[in-house]
């Protein structure tokens, strides 16, 4: 009865040059483990949901990585976008194809690039989640201990009342900010009433059309109007239309910061969102000097703190270089500070320009 939305489609672009636009983050195996982050995805809630109650929504142009990456879905559970409308068009189109199976289904949403360490751990938490739902139709979400103020992320401020008296981690949610400044990261963190929003949310069919309705009135009278197109010859032409009158809105801006009836089971999985070249430097094991080193060919003197990854055959050697980014695809090369990596976001957009 419960179903599993992966949202595939965005462009990693923080992680530029490794992840660009023909093959964003999730489908790279950016640790060296063997499994993408997508597969890692998949096989996580696999755990808990039968293969056929998977959906993955992305975008048209990386259906063929999907398939080929996840060879047990079938093709009509890749739910193809036409452009970039960030998540929540993303899940009113799985929402609804999930509805027109099976209007009782709950519905779990995960963002497909995410690092989980303790995966028994998770699956426990999902299932406690799930069974917290069988009691109250909800908006749930999944919470993290902040560990810094981070301004990439959500922050939810929770109401420290027994909600629940079988879980003594779930509270109900008082405030949700989508990526908040600095400043104001500090002052929540230090209250000691917020946790991070992992992205992975968790309700009822039922609950997530209302919340769609009441929030986001008119992605859901597009999707409502259309819903009769879905599993029909007619289904491309008309996502294709309701794409292009949809606002680009987050769930997280467009929903969560508005509902008042969301919920939060806070736990320790060891979550991390390799979202930067930063995190992916904390969370990989360095050399003596503090390198991270990737690639066959390269020659270091004097370098110290940095990332370098250049893969190929060309011979690269790097002097005297300390806390810097050396990063390198087909098309480009970047040497950036790590400290002034908030900046990669432009350099995309510029040399897209310049080209
Ligand atoms: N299908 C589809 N279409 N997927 C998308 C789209 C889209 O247009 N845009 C983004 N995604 C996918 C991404 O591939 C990712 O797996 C997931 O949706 C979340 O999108 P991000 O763009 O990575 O969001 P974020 O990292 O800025 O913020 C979210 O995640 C944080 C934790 O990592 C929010 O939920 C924050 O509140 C949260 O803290
Ligand atoms: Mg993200």
């Amino acid at each position: 009865n419960t179903y599993c939305v992966i949202m595939a489609g965005g462009l990693g672009s923080r992680f530029w040059p490794l992840s660009r636009t023909a093959k964003p983050k999730q489908f790279m195996d950016i640790l060296g483990t063997g499994r993408t982050f997508m597969q890692q995805t998949y096989e996580r809630f696999s755990r808990l949901i039968p293969k056929e109650n998977f959906l993955v929504v992305t975008n048209v142009r990386y259906r063929d990585l999907v398939l080929e990456q996840i060879p047990e879905l079938g093709e009509e559970q890749v739910l193809l976008e036409p452009l970039r409308r960030n998540t929540a068009p993303c899940l009113a189109y799985a929402l609804h194809k999930i509805r027109l199976k099976n209007p009782e289904a709950k519905i779990i949403v995960t963002p497909s690039d995410h690092l989980i360490l303790k995966e028994e751990e998770f699956v426990s938490q999902l299932k406690n989640g799930l069974a917290f739902l069988d009691v109250k139709e909800r908006l749930l979400t999944l919470g993290i201990k902040p560990s810094r103020p981070e301004t990439r992320y959500g922050y939810i401020q929770v109401k420290k009342k027994k909600e629940f008296n079988d879980l003594d981690n779930l509270y109900k949610v008082k405030t949700f900010t989508e990526k908040p400044d600095v400043e104001m990261a500090k002052i929540f963190i230090e209250t000691g009433e917020f946790y991070w929003n992992s992205g992975i949310f968790i309700s009822s069919v039922g609950c997530f059309m209302k919340a769609f309705d009441e929030h986001l009135p008119e992605i859901s009278q597009t999707f409502l109007k259309g819903e009769h197109l879905l599993d029909t010859p007619n289904e491309e032409a008309f996502i294709k239309k309701a794409y292009s009158e949809c606002q680009a809105i987050s769930i997280d801006y467009g929903i969560m910061e508005k509902a008042t009836n969301v919920y939060v089971l806070t736990a320790d999985f060891g979550w991390s969102d390799l979202g930067t070249w930063g995190s992916l430097y904390e969370n990989k094991a360095k050399d003596e000097a503090g390198n991270l080193i990737e690639g066959d060919n390269i020659l270091t003197y004097d370098v110290r703190n940095c990332i370098v990854n250049i893969s190929g055959e060309k011979a690269a050697v790097i002097q005297g270089l300390d806390g810097y980014i050396v990063a390198e695809s087909n098309e480009t090369l970047m040497i950036c500070r790590l400290e002034d990596e908030d900046q990669i976001k432009k350099f995309v957009t510029d040399v897209r320009i310049k080209k």
